[in-house]
């Protein structure tokens, strides 16, 4: 492929490239780290999911917020802005081994999940461990607002999931309550990713609550676009089983707004399928039908659009830097899948 044809080399790859130098050693740190010298299952189950790839978009965050800040040309040689990318993907990846149990999910990354593979407990004490080296690993670089960012990240993740249990099955969800929940579980390590890439670089205030702003705006339109592919995507393109989230009866997005225009009928379909979890074969499709007839995944993708658009936005403030246009290309890259 011609490396400068970009119709071709969507902005992850080109973040991917630019930043290749840094990732090979992010991807060294990861492998370190990752290890246990006393319990061999904790290599095992880390090296099945690490090893499955995974796009490491949160890493680039880190690495891309950092260096449009100045952070190599301030610290030649340095390699805190390393050590905090590693630190996300961990915090991350120990989200997702959680993340599975929580959700009774059965693939990942193309791969039979870890509680599949495992068991739970498996699971839940390696998911642990990840979020431990990710605590030592983000000491390193003896930034105390950078630990203050990284450690409410993690706190406001747990607590985006706990509010998304609470709120299952409850008809009454409203885009508010959706939009909070999506802001913890998944945009909350976005913005850490891009906040604490701009402090380790120094940067001005101004820098850094762009940087905040672009990854939370970027989580969010993620994330709608992840619960939309749930119900319309396939499950060889997104390494995960579709329909999880019905089976699972969450109130995403789409399913929020069509049940907001839904008639009497349709309630009762609702609250059947969802509220009371009575699901038969083929009411997937209905709830698909319905979607579509109150314009419900049409809504739900263009408020992704907006999301995207205000990511783009926020990066106004910026120096000039190659990467930072690959961010703003990444933010519509985010909703492409579903537009
Ligand atoms: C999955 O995140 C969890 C969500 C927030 C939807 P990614 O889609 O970034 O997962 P990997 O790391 O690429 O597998
Ligand atoms: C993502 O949530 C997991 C976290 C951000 C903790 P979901 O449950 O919606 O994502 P997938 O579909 O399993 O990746
Ligand atoms: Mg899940
Ligand atoms: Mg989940």
């Amino acid at each position: 492929m011609d490396g400068s044809d970009n119709a071709h080399h969507g902005p992850q790859d080109r973040l991917a490239e630019a930043l290749a130098p840094d990732m090979a050693a992010v991807n060294a740190i990861i492998r370190a780290r990752m290890a246990s010298e006393h319990a061999p299952r904790i290599p095992e189950v880390t090296a099945h999911l690490i090893e499955a790839g995974g796009k490491r978009i949160r890493p680039m965050l880190v690495l891309a917020a950092a260096h449009i800040c100045g952070y190599p040309a301030r610290n030649p040689g340095g390699e805190d802005h390393q050590k905090l990318a590693a630190t996300v993907e961990f915090i991350h990846t120990a989200t997702l081994l959680h993340d599975d149990v929580v959700d009774e999910s059965a693939q990942r990354r193309g791969r039979p999940t870890a509680n599949l593979l495992w068991d739970n407990k498996s699971s839940v004490l390696v998911g642990d461990y990840l979020f431990a080296r990710a605590f030592q690993l983000m000491v390193e670089p003896g930034s105390l607002r950078v630990l203050d960012i990284l450690a409410n990240a993690s706190a406001t993740i747990a607590e985006g999931e706990v509010l998304q249990l609470t709120a299952a099955r409850d008809l009454a969800t409203t885009e508010d309550t959706y939009i909070r929940v999506v802001r913890g579980k998944t945009a909350a390590l976005f913005s850490a990713a891009t906040e604490s890439g701009a402090e380790i670089a120094g940067a001005t205030p101004d820098q850094v609550r762009a940087l905040y702003t672009y990854g939370d705006a970027l989580g969010i339109a993620f994330q709608i676009a992840d619960d939309l592919l749930d119900y319309g995507g396939t499950s060889a393109v997104i390494g995960k089983n579709t329909g999880d989230d019905f089976r699972e009866r969450k109130l995403t997005l789409p399913l929020i707004k069509a049940v907001a225009k839904a008639d009497a009928e349709e309630q009762a379909f609702w609250t059947r399928v969802i509220a009371k979890g009575d699901q038969h074969e083929g009411d997937l499709e209905i709830a698909l039908s319905l979607m579509e007839r109150h314009g419900a995944l049409a809504a739900a993708r263009a408020d992704a659009l907006t999301w995207a658009a205000t990511a783009r936005a926020a990066l106004a403030p910026l120096p000039d830097h190659p990467l930072r246009a690959i961010l703003g290309d990444l933010a519509d890259f985010v909703v492409s899948r579903i537009a």
